[in-house]
């Protein structure tokens, strides 16, 4: 049977090459973004518990209203808002699938969403999905910065959508209150959506504070804001995530949403929200936890020839190896597993048309000693005589 694929251009993710990769040369990967130490076993047990206590059938389809209401103390202490947690907040499988919906739930198609490049790369399948056509803006080197006047040239009648990732994967960049004002003022009095992606809401450095779209009155009118319990508990493999999103928003989401995965595995649900309650700050700690890991990495790298780029948030640091070589970073990080038996993740890929760039993303999330591991295989990587 013939028939027209509706994402010609769309192959396995970099993420899944370079593992399988890594997998086929017993390469270290210090590439893909999930942690390799537990999670906390209080977590662990809690699920035991709702399973053990029959915990076991659907949840409701805009989840457990007891994870909602953790979900909604939660807000309130990180950024002193009101959220409803019955009209306002939606249970996800991962933040993934709220991206998904969100982006179902108000583009179609002929119509626009923007995203910035080096982009996360569930926007532009999603979009495409919807009908839509995706309009990429590269944010600004060296520090990946905003653009505004380019995206205000970029912003036509057929936008519907303006997704910003913040902390960004790749880049390690974040937003600033100033950028959500710029945002704010190029999208009012137009038929304009905003899609915060703020999974990495709780990872921040040096001081930082994440400036989120439910903190900006004027944005979170407007605004879908997704988190991930994956990056937040350490357990990217749970798969539960959320969407917050004013009651209009969230009544279109929700119609996706109950037809995508109608509700989020019940047990899960249940030793969060009895997590959350046990243990309110839970998350406190992250910042510090990663500030600490980004340090060990950086420190041991600077002056290798992998050098070290600032990096503001996330839990990935970006390499330079510009003083290595000059070879394609894809080209590069096959060499590298295959020589360096390391896997790191290409920055190309991240773009609809990448400038020439020498930058690697490395993941942050491991054990010290996989850092430290890591660090070593590169070093003695960069101290060999290097073929350009
Ligand atoms: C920027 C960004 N958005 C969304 C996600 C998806 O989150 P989840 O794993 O909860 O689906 C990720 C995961 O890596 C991410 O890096």
């Amino acid at each position: 049977m013939r028939f027209q694929s509706k994402l010609p251009e769309v192959g396995t993710t970099i993420f899944t090459v370079m593992s399988r990769r890594a997998l086929e040369e017993g390469a270290l990967n210090i590439g893909q973004g999930f942690p390799d130490y537990p999670i906390d076993p209080r977590l662990g047990q809690s699920l035991i518990e709702a399973v053990a206590q029959g915990r076991n059938q659907y949840a409701p389809m805009e989840g457990l209203v007891e994870l909602r209401e953790q979900i909604a103390r939660k807000l309130k202490t990180s950024y002193a808002v009101e959220v409803d947690p019955e009209a306002e907040i939606t249970v996800t499988c991962g933040g993934t699938e709220a991206l998904y919906d969100a982006i179902q739930a108000v583009v179609g198609p002929g119509d626009e969403a923007i995203v910035f490049d080096p982009a996360y790369d569930a926007y532009e399948p999603a979009i495409r999905l919807a009908g839509a056509r995706c309009v990429r803006i590269p944010l600004t080197p060296p520090g990946f910065r905003f653009d505004w006047d380019r995206v205000r040239q970029c912003v036509s009648h057929r936008t519907r959508l303006i997704i910003v990732n913040s902390p960004q994967n790749p880049s390690c960049s974040v937003a600033e209150r100033g950028d959500l004002d710029a945002l704010a003022s190029l999208v009012r009095d137009r038929p304009i959506s905003i899609l915060a992606d703020e999974v990495y809401e709780n990872v921040l450095y040096d001081g930082r504070r994440h400036a989120s779209v439910l903190a900006h009155p004027e944005l979170r009118e407007r605004s879908f804001a997704v988190f991930s319990f994956g990056k937040t508990l350490h357990a990217t493999g749970w798969r539960v995530g959320y969407c917050v999103a004013p009651p209009p928003l969230t009544r279109e989401l929700r119609k996706v949403h109950q037809f995508n995965s109608f509700s989020i595995a019940a047990p899960l649900q249940y030793a969060i929200a009895r997590y959350l309650k046990q243990f309110p700050d839970a998350w406190t700690g992250l910042s510090a936890f990663f500030e600490a890991k980004r340090n060990l990495l950086a420190g041991l790298l600077r002056g290798s020839g992998f050098e070290p780029l600032p990096a503001a948030g996330t839990y990935f640091l970006l390499v330079d190896y510009g003083a290595l070589s000059h070879s394609s970073d894809v080209d590069f990080a096959d060499r590298l597993i295959r020589e360096a038996k390391i896997a790191t993740i290409p920055l190309s890929p991240f773009y609809a048309q990448a400038p020439p760039m020498t930058l690697l993303r490395l993941c942050i999330a491991k054990r010290n000693e996989t850092l430290m591991a890591a660090a070593e295989r590169l070093c003695a990587f960069a101290a060999r005589p290097q073929v350009p």
